[in-house]
């Protein structure tokens, strides 16, 4: 440890570069660099439409790229990502939480972590999973609710489920579309919280899509705003919320 910060983060981080992707004649992603760094919340911010989504579903090997590089690691060069299939970029250490909550609905909360722990196993990541008795712990909600089949569960304690079973395959980098979709502010900043937690403790990288820009900046260190798939800002967060000319004209707010 001499000589370095022993509070630096020591985990691997998302470098995207050049990233273009398409649907059709549809340029959804153009020329976009962003880089998600271990120990810190990176949001990617913009109204509908305006390719964050379709970040998110190229860097995970759902969508092609067309161009550009994806890669983790400490700086661009370690493990390359580019063009692999999305079950690789997931045992390399990513995990993608999409929209939508999606859960097995029959199945309880603890059941469906343990589908999650299943895959979990059999990902080659550099950290050690956490066990399903730890999620519960980091969610309390749901340890009340583990018996409790998940179509019983809130919106919020869905979304909890979600982020729970992507931790049980111990992500180097998290990749979250819109997690704060339709719950009230204080389920957000529970959850919110939660997740700065493991940011700070665990070096964890994650990469914040969200189009509620004033909650995504109030938990992000730095902010990249998106418009028709290119970036148009990217500066720290708090500079960012304060920005009024960048908030009325991308934000919305
Ligand atoms: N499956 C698809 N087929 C064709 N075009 C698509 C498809 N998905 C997205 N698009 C288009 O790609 C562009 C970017 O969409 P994307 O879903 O990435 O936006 P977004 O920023 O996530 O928006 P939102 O905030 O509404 O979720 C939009 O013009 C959209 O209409
Ligand atoms: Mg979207």
């Amino acid at each position: 440890m001499s000589g370095t910060d022993q509070h630096e983060p020591t985990g691997r981080g998302l470098h995207v570069r050049g990233l273009t992707a398409r649907y059709g004649p549809v340029l959804a992603l153009d020329d976009v660099d962003v880089t998600a760094p271990p120990g810190r919340v990176t949001a990617v911010l913009g109204a509908n439409g305006a390719g964050k989504t379709t970040l998110l579903r190229t860097v995970s090997g759902l969508l092609p790229a067309q161009a550009g590089r994806v890669h983790l690691g400490t700086d661009v060069g370690d493990v390359d990502l580019t063009d692999v299939s999305a079950e690789e970029v997931a045992r390399a250490g990513i995990a993608h939480v999409p929209e939508g909550r999606g859960v097995i609905p029959d199945l309880t909360v603890e059941e469906n972590l343990r589908l999650g722990a299943l895959l979990g196993a059999v990902r080659s990541t550099r950290r050690t999973p956490p066990t399903i008795a730890d999620v519960l712990t980091l969610f309390p909600s749901l340890e009340r609710r583990r018996k409790q089949a998940a179509h019983s569960l809130s919106g919020g304690e869905r979304q909890m489920l979600v982020i729970g079973r992507a931790l049980l395959s111990a992500p180097e980098v998290l990749l979250l579309d819109e997690p704060s979709l339709g719950l009230a502010p204080r389920v957000v900043s529970r959850i919110f919280a939660v997740l700065r937690e493991l940011v700070d403790t665990e070096g964890l990288a994650i990469l914040l899509v969200e189009q509620n820009a004033r909650s995504a900046l109030s938990i992000a260190d730095t902010g990249v705003v998106l418009n028709l798939g290119r970036v148009v800002a990217r500066a720290d967060a708090a500079v960012l919320a304060e920005d009024d000319d960048l908030r009325h004209a991308y934000l919305g707010l």
